[in-house]
């Protein structure tokens, strides 16, 4: 997969100018503050959408996933990288706790402050697992859905793409 020549990086309001746009790319070629539940981009206009650590804070995730399979051009790509539920219910426990005590221990050390990262888990806690999101995907109408997970299932990576015909949507 090649890598595209310019970028559109989309943030929610409040953080879009501390995250969306710094540090940019040299090839960023704007910064839009914008709903990921309604993309203010015509359909058909990008190859590729990069979704890092963002989609399990999306209010709607389906609704988020309509607009990311709409403004993909037919053969272009959704990227994700993310936590994940483990499968097994013990292991979600053990892994929601390494992450509430990973969390606590560097925001200690690195800002002085217990909770800048123990959202982490918080926002973890009510979410899916990779399967389940590669099966979301499916249901979504993306095409080669491919997961590659990390850390037991608590981290992974998605790929999936947009059918080369059009939907009616
Ligand atoms: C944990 S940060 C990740 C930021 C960046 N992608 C990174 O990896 O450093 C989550 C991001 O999701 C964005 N976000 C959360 N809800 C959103 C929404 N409904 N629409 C657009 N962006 C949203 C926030 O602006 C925030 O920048």
């Amino acid at each position: 997969m090649s890598f595209p020549t310019e970028w559109t990086s989309v943030g929610s309001v409040w953080q879009l100018p501390e995250q969306g746009c710094r540090p940019a790319p040299t090839n960023l070629r704007q910064c839009v503050s914008a709903d990921a539940a309604a993309l203010p981009f015509a359909s058909t206009s990008f190859d590729a959408v990069f979704i890092g650590y963002g989609l399990r804070n999306f209010p709607r995730l389906s609704t988020a996933l309509e607009e990311v399979y709409r403004v993909l051009k037919p053969g272009g790509v959704l990227v994700s990288l993310d936590f994940f539920l483990p499968e097994r219910s013990w292991l979600q426990r053990l892994y929601l706790a390494y992450l509430y005590g990973q969390g606590a221990f560097w925001g200690v050390v690195l800002h002085g402050r217990s909770r800048v990262y123990t959202y982490i888990p918080d926002s973890l806690r009510s979410f899916m697992s990779a399967k389940s999101f590669s099966r979301l995907l499916d249901k979504m109408g993306f095409a080669e859905v491919t997961a590659r997970t990390f850390l037991l299932g608590g981290i992974s990576v998605h790929w999936a793409w947009r059918r080369d015909r059009s939907r009616t949507t």
